[in-house]
């Protein structure tokens, strides 16, 4: 079980590289069971989900090497097997992914149910209601959604709530109906848009990707196309948070300002100075950050992904601060890590009081899920003395070589086995 030691107290400087966006890749690289055609990607990061979206579609009969500098072919000449099993579904929610593009392109899939996480429930109805709507048929049998439909059918789909992968499973699914889909109330992330514009890209006719009415024209077949991963904005703005947290000047180059509005505005909030300009982010932390109040919400508010970033920042800061989390029921974990660092935390149902500390002292921590993992890491890096964090394997999944990119920025940290 890896874990990593850090030292604090050093204020982060110099430059980092972003990489591809983890939640844009994934349901991109299931695109791709959607064509006989070579999708061609580039800007794919190297991450542990990757790794395992790649086992996955091997699995069905597709080619699909892991990506080299990012690049990586992924070719769905024939579906042998259009199943996904519990042993990597377990691993691995954003596998429901795969769950669309079969029934549209084979007319059957048995995908494992992916059962709860961490951070909460994770149910997928909207997921299969949207789809018995285009007329699939979907029994649950023994773990598995058993899904078969002889051509889905284009249908207006008014989604509960707003469903990022929802959303993306109900467009790819589309894209090869026979008909006209709406899909209203849908996601509005930037990754919903990423994946339309390789859908696009392939020959798919979509309108209104981005905002939350999104329609679909189906059409017979899709191509082969090329496309580059938009970079990750969650990985952004944990450089930042962890930028701020430390006191330093970080330079991040290959991220996508746009994506990040709200972030940016809370990181100015705290005090930091941000400069945008040329494909590049700088931020200016001067000193001790200040207490914002952030509460989650669908993009364009403050990205639930965020919140432990935000927490760990709020720990050191001067004043008191709110953090309210309406995404998920159980995203709070990471408070109960912090506590053991010296924070003062009180949880009030969805919403942490979180009062700022002067310091925070280095103690062994555990990571619960990915983006509390990362909470984590920002506090070890301003803590006093030595912070371990364990099961770190939480990290692996969605941050690619962070030990290395913080130690380049002058950060005291190791990874121990
Ligand atoms: C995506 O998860 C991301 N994962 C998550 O990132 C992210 O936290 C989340 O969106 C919210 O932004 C990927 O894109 C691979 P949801 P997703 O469906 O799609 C409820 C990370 O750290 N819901 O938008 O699974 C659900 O329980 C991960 O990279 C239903 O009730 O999240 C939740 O409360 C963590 N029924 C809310 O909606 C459904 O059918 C939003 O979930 C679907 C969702």
């Amino acid at each position: 079980m890896d874990k990593l030691r850090i030292r604090g107290g050093v204020p982060l400087e110099g430059e980092v590289r972003i990489s591809g966006a983890k939640n844009a890749a994934l349901p991109i690289m299931c695109a791709a069971l959607l064509t006989g055609e070579p999708l061609r990607l580039a800007n794919v990061p190297l991450l542990m989900d990757v790794r395992t979206m790649a086992k996955l579609l091997r699995q069905m009969g597709v080619a699909a090497e892991p990506p080299s500098a990012g690049r990586m072919v992924l070719h769905a000449a024939r579906i042998t097997e259009p199943t996904a099993g519990y042993d990597l579904v377990k691993t691995m929610r954003a596998s429901v992914l795969v769950l669309g593009p079969l029934l549209a392109r084979c007319g059957q899939a048995k995908v494992s149910l992916p059962g709860g996480c961490a951070i909460g429930q994770r149910p997928v109805d909207q997921h299969v209601k949207g789809l018995q709507a285009m007329g699939a048929t979907i029994a649950m049998e023994h773990g598995y959604m058993h899904a078969a439909a002889e051509r889905l059918h284009g249908a207006r789909i008014v989604m509960d709530m707003v469903t990022v992968t929802g959303t993306e499973n109900l467009m790819m699914a589309a894209t090869l109906a026979e008909g006209t889909t709406l899909l209203e109330n849908a996601a509005r992330e930037p990754e919903v848009l990423d994946l339309a514009r390789c859908l696009t890209a392939m020959g798919a006719k979509i309108e209104g990707a981005g905002s939350d009415v999104i329609r679909i024209e189906g059409v017979r077949s899709l191509g082969g196309a090329e496309h580059h991963v938009m970079p990750d904005r969650i990985e952004t703005g944990t450089y930042l948070a962890a930028a701020a947290a430390t006191g330093g000047r970080v330079r991040l180059v290959g991220a996508a300002p746009d994506a990040l509005d709200a972030t940016l505005e809370k990181l100015r909030e705290a005090g930091a100075e941000i400069r945008l300009g040329g494909g590049a982010i700088e931020i200016e932390a001067a000193g001790r950050p200040k207490a914002v109040s952030v509460r989650t919400a669908p993009f364009p508010g403050f990205a639930t992904d965020m919140q432990a970033q935000f927490m760990a920042l709020a720990s050191i800061a001067e004043g008191t601060a709110m953090i309210t989390e309406t995404i998920f029921e159980n995203r709070f974990m990471h408070a109960l890590e912090l506590q053991r660092l010296g924070a003062d935390i009180s949880i009030q149902g969805n919403t942490a009081v979180v009062r700022g500390v002067e310091r925070l002292q280095g103690a062994t921590v555990m990571a619960t899920d990915l983006r509390a993992s990362a909470g984590l890491v920002i506090a070890g890096l301003v803590a006093d003395g030595e912070t371990v964090v364990d099961r770190i394997y939480h990290l692996d999944r969605g941050y690619e070589a962070l030990e290395t990119k913080l130690g380049a920025l002058g950060a005291r940290i190791e990874r121990i086995g």
